[in-house]
């Protein structure tokens, strides 16, 4: 297990809510090589966000973690205590967010907030913190870091902002870094930088990252395994390559089509029908299968996981008929 930073098994985390309860995570398994990108990707509401909350342990009331295993370097997170897992926190394990404004402190300066960060778990002086902070804003290609320092998030562009938060949640050199559609409020060329950014930080700070992305193009660009998550579950996990050579599932065969109009960032996925389902009225069976084209009586029985080919499984009994065209 050397060479796994991360190995989540059978993580499956619900909202408890008036209606009944919601499975956001459902029995999701996930493995992290070391220098390895992972990415998942799937609809908004598919539970994503979800997944990566449970893996930091920071679900709020009323979600909660209700069973599985998440090992950080070996190490069973879901044993600590809050206070261990604080700990864990931006020392082990980042994560960064979609938008950067709502992370930051606005009336702080952005090089004294990821000083903080950094002073919260290791016993260096201010001075120290302040070096330590400038060269991570070179490293994140922050250029001019000792005025960008003294700036306050609003004076800096939504590129410069998620480098910064890039850099917080480098600062201790983490393990691992969750970014939770960290591109997603950038323009394209922006995002190809940050995207760009990650693949050199996993490669000079030795970081496994987590990507989730509801863009399957962005996956492409950077992940090197990917996991496809449909209504809480897994339904198709590949390598990269594979995963775009042979797609199974027909979901991912829908996200795939919706690809080609990746220029246009608020494309909806014309592609698939119908909408994401409703977590507390699933259909029986494939939750899938509302939406699905290649729907049959098979898919009333709910479906398991199968391995196709070697580390590539797809959750649809039609995937294991060959493939032809
Ligand atoms: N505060 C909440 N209360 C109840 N259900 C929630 C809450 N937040 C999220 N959910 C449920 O969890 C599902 C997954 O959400 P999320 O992980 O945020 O999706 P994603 O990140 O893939 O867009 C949602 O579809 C919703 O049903
Ligand atoms: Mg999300």
């Amino acid at each position: 297990m050397k060479n796994t930073t991360l190995l989540v098994e059978h993580l499956s985390a619900s909202f408890f809510t008036g209606r009944g309860e919601i499975k956001a995570v459902n029995d999701v398994s996930i493995t992290v090589p070391r220098r390895s990108i992972i990415g998942i990707v799937g609809e908004s509401g598919c539970g994503k966000s979800m997944t990566a909350r449970s893996i930091m342990r920071l679900l709020k009331y009323p979600g909660k973690i209700v069973g599985g295993s998440i090992r950080l370097m070996g190490k069973e997170l879901t044993a600590l205590t809050d206070a261990e897992m604080a700990n864990v926190r931006g020392e082990e394990i980042s994560m960064i967010f979609q938008e950067p404004m709502t992370s930051l402190n606005p009336v702080m300066k952005v090089g004294k907030q990821v000083q903080e960060a950094i002073l919260l778990h290791r016993k260096i002086t201010k001075k120290e913190a302040k070096e330590e902070v400038l060269r991570m804003f070179r490293e994140v290609g922050i250029s001019e870091p000792e005025k960008r320092y003294n700036c306050y998030p609003h004076e800096l562009s939504g590129g410069l902002r998620q480098r910064i938060m890039i850099a917080m949640a480098m600062i201790c050199r983490p393990k691992l870094l969750i970014a939770d559609e960290p591109t997603t409020a950038l323009d394209v060329t922006v995002e190809a930088q940050i995207l760009e950014l990650m693949k050199g930080l996993r490669d000079t700070v030795d970081t496994s990252i987590v990507l989730i992305s509801h863009n399957l193009g962005v996956i492409a660009e950077v992940c090197d395994y990917v996991y496809v998550m449909y209504a809480g579950q897994i339904v198709e996990q590949a390598d990269t390559f594979t995963l775009f050579e042979d797609p199974r599932h027909p979901y991912t065969k829908g996200l795939m089509a919706s690809v080609k109009s990746l220029e246009d960032k608020n494309t909806v996925l014309e592609t698939i029908h119908g909408t994401v389902p409703n977590l507390l009225e699933l259909p029986e069976g494939c939750a899938f299968s509302p939406r699905c084209g290649e729907v049959c009586e098979n898919c009333r029985q709910a479906q398991s996981l199968i391995e196709v080919a070697p580390n590539h499984l797809v959750r649809c009994y039609a995937s294991k008929e060959v493939q032809h065209g």
